[in-house]
């Protein structure tokens, strides 16, 4: 599928290395606030990352499914925390190989695994899984398509978490091109997700906007990651000057101008109805 080869694409891509980089490990933004604003883009997204280990319930024993893994730290995070197995799965080959390797050198390879596929088609049974997440993953796969076939492989009553985009009043025609056209993401509002829970046999347990905690800060804090990080970016990419940098600010302010952010709880409904029809 399109969006898929192109997710692929942009994960495999030299960009998709320096995000590790800024990032702390991590492929999603981060959360920041008053008393927090010296944190750094790495921090942040580890805050985030540590705000949904929270949310999620699960626990020793119980499979932990991470869909559009990156490369694998915020689920690694997780299963170390929880006590949980955990399976990622990512389109980038170049994600799951080194997700894989940090694993390993971190002991996690009897407890983590990640594999190289599409959370459109999850090469895994249904109702298996205790739990799962979409950290910052889903606007690239297809809102329903995604959630159905994560409500597949979910067990009745348990929890999925995710982050999203939502589409912002003002958010332009332009840019809702612009980012289907070049990255075949598709993003939807925050009214939307009652109804796309409940088609995939889920139903909403709890919304949080965190959009003023995440956009205002990305391009200042991008900013900043490129200063701190110059040499180890220059290091993987020598061509990474100020063009290259120029273009991921660009992308950065276009973005936080037109989309929000959220966290979102879900259940799968006890009986599954519509998810395993
Ligand atoms: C913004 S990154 C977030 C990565 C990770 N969840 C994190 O928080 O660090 C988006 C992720 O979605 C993955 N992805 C996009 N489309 C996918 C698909 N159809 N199936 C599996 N993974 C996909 C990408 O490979 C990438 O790992």
């Amino acid at each position: 599928m399109e969006a898929e080869a192109r997710a692929a694409e942009v994960y495999d891509s030299l960009d998709g290395q320096v995000g590790p980089i800024l990032f702390g490990g991590h492929m999603h933004w981060g959360y920041w606030d008053a008393a927090h604003a010296d944190a750094s883009f790495a921090a942040a997204a580890e805050r985030l990352a540590q705000m949904m280990i929270e949310k999620a319930e699960i626990g020793p024993g119980k499979k932990f499914i991470d869909l559009g893994c990156g490369f694998g730290r915020s689920g690694m995070l997780l299963a170390k925390e929880k006590g949980c197995d955990l399976n990622g799965i990512t389109i980038s080959k170049v994600q799951q190989l080194e997700a894989s390797r940090l694993a390993q050198a971190d002991g996690l390879q009897d407890k983590v695994r990640f594999v190289h596929g599409s959370a459109l088609e999850l090469p895994f049974e249904d109702r298996s899984y205790g739990g799962g997440w979409f950290f910052e993953s889903i606007f690239h796969m297809g809102h329903e398509r995604a959630l159905r076939e994560a409500s597949r492989v979910l067990k009745p009553g348990a929890l999925l978490l995710l982050t999203d985009l939502p589409l912002l009043d003002h958010t332009s025609e332009q840019f809702k091109e612009y980012s289907r056209e070049r990255f075949k993401c598709n993003y939807v509002t925050k009214e939307a997700w009652p109804a796309l829970l409940h088609d995939a046999g889920m139903e909403l347990v709890e919304m949080t906007d965190i959009t003023e905690n995440v956009m205002p800060w990305i391009v200042p804090k991008l900013k900043e990651a490129f200063e701190v990080h110059r040499r180890e970016v220059r290091a993987i990419d020598a061509d990474a000057g100020e063009v290259f940098i120029a273009r991921w600010i660009k992308l950065f302010q276009y973005m936080s101008e037109n989309l929000g952010y959220i966290m979102l709880t879900a259940r799968k409904s006890a009986a599954g109805a519509h998810a395993s029809a």
